[in-house]
């Protein structure tokens, strides 16, 4: 029988968007409560893994991989991920080393859970080739406590997500559309704008089971928000500027930020006229980063 285990694997890790993020509340330990629908892209990193005697360790490729170069060590989420598959396999597994290469072609810091994808990534990867069965609840339990976004980045599909991220849902089904992302090459930190965030908590959104059109699901999203939009601009100054380019561009239905920022997000009518619009807003701004396309 052919020995899988030799072989090299790979797995894509979808960037995330949240179409709205509600804070709702605040835990006794400082994390907020959420309430946010959470879709996937077609933009994303993608993680191989090669098999081989030296001890596991992560090669950085990709667009974005050397503004990650100091982290290529231990405490690498993807690097936690693998350390944390390790300790919940059975006997059976057969855990190897060898070279885990990350090809990061999303932004570093940037609202769309890259790193999270990444680690979520990491556990189904090894998970497969290291032939663990690790079961799907383990999984999440330790998706869970390598961060807030990476149980959702574990199905990597459309969900209702709510507590701190490890509570998920049905999501209301979605209809055609395509996305525009773009970011303005600024890291911003989570705690940072997490802390900036006043005022009120804003309650949990009121969803169909369904939305009918684009136009039907672009009403009620702007009826929501980013809770953390605000902060994120105060932190982040060219949030603004980028929600205004993506707010002109042709077809453009509803422009928002993503989690913490600063990546901002169009929907439009279909993916190819998001296509168009990104090429447009590439071309008018080169020095952003520009994606355009379909959902995951
Ligand atoms: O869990 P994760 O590492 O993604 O979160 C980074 C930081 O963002 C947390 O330490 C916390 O300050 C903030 N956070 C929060 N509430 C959440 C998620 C994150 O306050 N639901």
């Amino acid at each position: 029988m052919m020995d899988l285990t030799t072989e090299s694997l790979t797995e894509a890790a979808p960037a995330k968007i949240n179409l709205y993020l509600h804070v709702t509340g605040k835990r006794a330990d400082g994390y907020h409560l959420l309430d946010s629908l959470v879709v996937f892209a077609g933009a994303g990193d993608r993680l191989r893994y090669e098999p081989g005697p030296e001890p596991l360790h992560l090669v950085l490729a990709g667009r974005f991989g050397p503004s990650l170069t100091d982290a290529a060590g231990p405490d690498n989420l993807v690097m936690k991920a693998a350390a944390a598959l390790e300790s919940a396999c059975g006997p059976a597994a057969r855990v190897r080393g060898g070279r885990l290469i990350l090809e990061k072609d999303l932004p570093v810091a940037s609202g769309i859970g890259g790193g999270s994808a990444d680690a979520a990534a990491a556990l189904r990867l090894l998970n497969r080739a290291w032939n663990a069965e690790v079961d799907q609840a383990t999984l999440l339990r330790l998706a869970e406590k390598l961060g807030a976004d990476v149980p959702v980045c574990l199905a990597s599909q459309t969900a209702r997500m709510e507590g701190i991220g490890e509570i998920l849902g049905a999501a209301p089904v979605l209809p055609e559309c395509g996305m525009v992302l773009v970011n303005c090459g600024q890291a911003v930190s989570t705690p940072e704008v997490f802390r900036k965030r006043e005022g009120a908590f804003v309650p949990r959104a009121a969803l169909p089971a369904r939305w009918p059109d684009a136009e039907s699901m672009v009403a009620d999203l702007a009826r929501q928000e980013n809770s953390l939009e605000t902060p994120a601009c105060v932190v982040c100054p060219p949030v603004q500027t980028v929600l205004s380019a993506i707010h002109t561009l042709p077809e453009c239905l509803l422009a928002r930020m993503s989690g913490s920022g600063a990546t901002c997000f169009g929907l439009f009518p279909s993916a190819r006229s998001a296509e168009a619009a990104a090429a447009e807003l590439a071309q008018a701004q080169p020095g952003w980063w520009v994606w355009g396309g379909g959902l995951a």
